[in-house]
This record gives C-alpha cells, sequence and structure tokens, in this order.
C-alpha cells in the first residue's frame, strides 16, 4: 500500500508539473521529491508537534496524521515539505507574515481566525473534551457553568478551548484558566491537583488519559469543530494545496491515515 501511494504520487507529481510547467517560477533544482520529476521547491508547514496523535515527536522526527496528509500533498504537488515546530499561538503569525507556507496542527476553522488567515476545506473534526480526575466534583459540563462555580481550568495557550473558557467561564465570573504552552504540562498540573480540570480536544485527551492514571474524560461535550490548514489571505497556495487535499480526501488516504493513528472505538 506504501508503495502504491508512492507511485500515484509521482505520476500526480509529473502531472501536476506539466500542467503548471509554464507557471512555475521553482529557483530550488538541486532537489527532487523523487527519480522522475524537479521539485517545484519546499513547503513549511507551521506546527505545534506537542498534540499527539495529530503532530508530535518522535525521537528527531515530528509525526502524527497532519504531518502525513502534509507529507502526501507535496509528494502530489511535487513539493518538499519542511516542518518547522513553533508554540501554537506563533502558528498564525508565522503564516501571515510569510515565514511559513501554511499551518497545519489540528486548527480549527474559527470566525476570529478567518479575519487573519484563509483555510483549506475540513479534513477532520474535533470535539472540545473535559478531562478531570476520576472522583472530580466536576461530572458534566454544565459543571462548569453552574452559578457560583468558580473552577481553575486548564488550557493550552491561543487554542479553541482557551478562547471558549476564557469567554465563557473566565469572563462570566465562573473560574479562572490556566494557560500552558503545552497541553501535557496542563494535564500534568491537573495529576498534581494544582487545576481542577482541562478542556483540550479530544484525541490528544484520550492519548493523555491514556498515559496518566487516574485521569477521566467527560462524557459532555464542550464544543464540535472542524480542523483544516491555513494559509495567508489570499495565497495562490490555498487552491493548489486544497485541491490535492480534496483528492486525497476522495480517494480515502486521508481517512486512511487517521484511521492509522485514531482506532475506532
Ligand atoms: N483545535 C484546537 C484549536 O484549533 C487546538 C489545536 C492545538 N494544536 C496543536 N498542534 N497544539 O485551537
Amino acid at each position: 500500500m506504501k508503495m502504491k501511494q508512492v507511485m500515484a504520487a509521482s505520476l500526480a507529481a509529473v502531472m501536476a508539473l506539466a500542467m503548471t510547467a509554464c507557471g512555475s517560477d521553482s529557483s530550488s533544482n538541486n532537489s527532487s521529491s523523487n527519480d522522475t520529476t524537479e521539485s517545484k521547491g519546499t513547503l513549511i508547514m507551521a506546527t505545534n508537534a506537542e498534540f499527539p496523535p495529530y503532530e508530535y515527536h518522535e525521537g528527531d522526527a515530528i509525526v502524527g496524521i497532519d504531518a502525513e496528509i502534509a507529507q502526501a500533498i507535496a509528494d502530489k504537488l511535487g513539493y518538499e515539505l519542511q516542518i518547522e515546530d513553533m508554540a501554537f499561538e506563533s502558528i498564525i503569525p508565522a503564516v501571515t507574515s510569510g515565514k511559513a507556507s501554511f499551518g497545519m496542527a489540528g486548527m480549527t476553522i474559527d470566525e476570529d481566525r478567518l479575519l487573519s488567515v484563509d483555510f483549506s476545506d475540513s479534513y477532520a473534526t474535533g470535539v472540545q473534551v473535559v478531562i478531570v480526575k476520576e472522583g472530580s466534583d466536576i461530572t458534566s459540563v454544565d459543571d462548569l457553568f453552574a452559578e457560583g462555580a468558580n473552577h481553575t481550568i486548564g488550557v493550552q495557550t491561543g487554542t479553541t478551548g482557551d478562547i471558549y473558557a476564557t469567554g465563557d467561564i473566565e469572563e462570566a465570573g465562573l473560574g479562572t484558566i490556566e494557560r500552558f504552552s503545552k497541553g501535557a504540562d496542563a494535564v500534568l498540573a491537573l495529576t498534581q491537583d494544582k487545576i481542577d480540570c482541562v478542556i483540550i480536544d479530544n484525541a490528544p485527551a484520550k492519548e493523555f488519559v491514556a498515559a496518566n492514571e487516574g485521569l477521566t474524560i467527560l462524557d459532555s461535550a464542550y464544543a464540535e469543530e472542524d480542523y483544516a490548514i491555513c494559509f495567508a489571505k489570499g495565497s495562490e497556495l490555498t487552491a493548489e494545496v486544497n485541491g490535492a487535499l480534496q483528492e486525497l480526501i476522495a480517494d480515502g488516504t486521508v481517512q486512511s491515515i487517521i484511521d492509522k493513528y485514531i482506532t475506532a472505538e
């Protein structure tokens, strides 16, 4: 299956090159994505590799669902892919300043973000969930908004969990938000009783709960979301990358990458 994908990607790259040959102004001719075609250049993906299974460190490499989908897109279009790890809240600035070609980080399509970036089609869904210690007095998401509630809630800085909790809870006088640079650090603080719960996406939540004793995810969800790739507003890359993404969704590649990392229950 790997082999087939590589061959399909090479073929697509040849076709993409043939179709865009006149428009291509690539400066990079010292590297090639495969034996038959020259690379069109390098796509720089901005991410925050603290978000398993979408992106995380494995030895020196950054791996995960987003890393694999991005590589498949780059292969299909005939680009090299370079992944840059940074703080989550630095991703959009990296994209809008042109330091990165796109941002891909399990990033939710959000009204405020749409003011500064464009998004691709969505390639996955996420759910904001609440992690608590087993036996916590927080037994449903509604407990966080109950009259007189006063919890300390951990989030990863700049994520939708942060944005929602800041508006719904902190600004409503119903608790305090503690912001961490990594979701794993928020979970660590929870295990140490420094905070009462963590609001984070369901896929990393499951991994963090599996890796730590005594934690559980509330049954009720906080919010449902769509993940997409972000681009500088008006970038010509948006249509090109989105076209490749749409093909990879249509031919089942995206789903098979997701299934490789997330086992359906
Ligand atoms: N889906 C959430 C958001 O868009 C969290 C994403 C966090 N991703 C990461 N790679 N740390 O805000």
